[in-house]
């Protein structure tokens, strides 16, 4: 490490101890917020310039030289030196270096406190886009898989156990729902995330007259921050940003576990594709679903990461503390793992091959049409409770004779009860049973033709809000 002058070298006599200097650099976490940390700079330099608190020279030639730097990072040649601690410090010592003495005037009225919350939240707002953006290809894929399977019956679970029948469309977009909730939260996030704190200087404000609605605008803020020592203080939108990848990690685990499930030979309601499958070092047969697993898997890294930013920020007094340096690891590991995670459960449901007669022979099974054919005979005036019982014990005789309910005859179900109609073996059919399931958000073909239109509207309306945030 080179032997480095801090910024506060006027009231120290001993430089840190190499070690002391190491432990306390976040650098290699925080480099990757520069392009926040250098659009940053640049719009309160022409505030400052702008309020005449620097000179128009002085702010011309700050910006000129962050603009170098940051062409510099972008061709890899930037030299980042753990020595300058964090990114706002290797920016600034680069920017002075390059241009003298102006260098030195950038950080008036400013502290690394209001700026590390500034570059934070930038970067946190670029994030929640990003998650939102890649949950919402997840959602669209479901939907072509929804419309495209339109027909296809399979069995609806609970406890594990074979239930009704259902459509596979119904069932896929139960996970496009559920991901809509998680674009709702990354909205939420970006929302809390969309305030300037940049301002705030240390923790009580500044005595020059800078104008933080001009750099709000610059810098695309929705307000600005109320109160200079919760605004250097907060990290709740890096809270909100967590909880929101934690959630849609939840829902992708349990889409991955499905996706393990149903491509088990037991079940073989999927194969996936060879690209989104491994094979086994000494088993020759083997064709397993790890990135199903490890997407399962990753989900308890990024709950960790929030209760890590939790924990980090129980109990801290007002205002800044080093602690917080410490929220950045979690958060970004959190971002960076819910990603991946959306891009991989899009990649093996959209490559992967949905086998259809595994699927309906799946649906025949379980005696899933027993609740239909009680609902048949309370129809027909018999107290439900009674015809779950007569049905019960028809179930019995099914798993004697070990046949299925739609191997019965008519005559079968009369001798259990007379009160059966002579069109009680369509209560048994899989395809009527699903189809008669007619209410608003039930499985019945009809209505999830409804479903697949809703969702179609939703998808436009995060897809439009996408869409404003990139050109924004
Ligand atoms: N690297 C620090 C962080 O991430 C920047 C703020 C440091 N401020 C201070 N007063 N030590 O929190």
């Amino acid at each position: 490490m080179a032997d480095a002058k801090t910024p506060w070298g006027g009231r120290f006599e001993g430089s840190a101890d190499e070690f002391a200097a190491r432990f306390g650099a976040s650098l290699p976490v925080d480099r990757r917020m520069w392009a926040a940390d250098i659009r940053g700079s640049i719009a309160h330099a022409r505030m400052l310039g702008a309020q005449g608190i620097i000179s128009a020279r002085d702010a011309a030639d700050i910006e000129r030289g962050l603009d170098e730097i940051r062409r510099e990072i972008e061709d890899g040649l930037f030299v980042f030196d753990i020595a300058d601690e964090d990114i706002h410090m290797a920016i600034e010592r680069a920017l002075t270096a390059r241009i003298g003495e102006a260098g030195g005037r950038l950080h008036t009225a400013r502290s690394r406190n209001d700026q590390v919350a500034l570059d934070a939240r930038m970067y946190a707002r670029e994030a929640a886009v990003a998650l939102a953006d890649g949950a919402t290809a997840l959602r669209a894929t479901l939907l072509g898989l929804a419309e495209e399977h339109l027909g296809v019956v399979m069995p609806g679970y609970t406890h594990m156990q074979k239930a009704q029948p259902v459509l596979l469309s119904h069932h896929l977009l139960a996970y496009f729902w559920m991901l809509g909730r998680d674009v709702t939260r990354l909205r939420a996030a970006f929302d809390s995330a969309d305030v300037l704190p940049l301002g705030s200087a240390a923790l009580a404000g500044t005595t020059f007259p800078i104008d933080r609605a001009a750099v709000a605008a610059e810098l695309d803020f929705g307000s600005v921050s109320p109160n200079s020592m919760d605004s250097v203080s907060d990290r709740d939108f890096l809270l909100d940003l967590t909880y929101a990848c934690s959630v849609t990690m939840v829902h992708l685990s349990r889409l991955a576990e499905e996706l393990i499930v149903w491509s088990t030979e037991e079940f073989g309601f999927i194969t996936l594709d060879d690209a989104w499958s491994t094979g086994s070092s000494i088993m020759p047969q083997k064709k397993n679903p790890d990135f199903a697993e490890l997407v399962r898997g990753k989900t308890g890294r990024v709950v960790g990461d929030l209760m890590s930013l939790l924990v980090t920020l129980k109990g801290l007094p007002l205002a800044y503390n080093k602690d917080m340096q410490e929220d950045k690891e979690p958060a970004f590991d959190a971002i960076d793992t819910a990603v991946d995670c959306l891009r991989a459960a899009d990649g093996m449901l959209s490559t992967m091959r949905v086998n259809v007669d595994a699927m309906c022979a799946g649906a025949l099974g379980g005696f899933m049409a027993a609740t239909d054919l009680a609902d048949h005979l309370a129809s027909r005036g018999v107290p439900f409770r009674e015809a779950h019982e007569v049905v019960g014990k028809l179930v019995l005789l099914c798993e004697r004779r070990g046949c299925s309910l739609q191997d019965l005859t008519l005559d079968d179900l009369r001798a259990a009860s007379p009160e059966f109609g002579d069109d009680a073996m369509e209560a048994v059919d899989i395809e009527r049973i699903v189809s008669r399931r007619v209410s608003e958000g039930g499985t019945g073909h009809d209505a999830v033709r409804i479903q697949i239109l809703r969702a179609k509207v939703a998808l436009a309306a995060a897809q439009e809000w996408l869409a404003a945030r990139r050109e924004g």
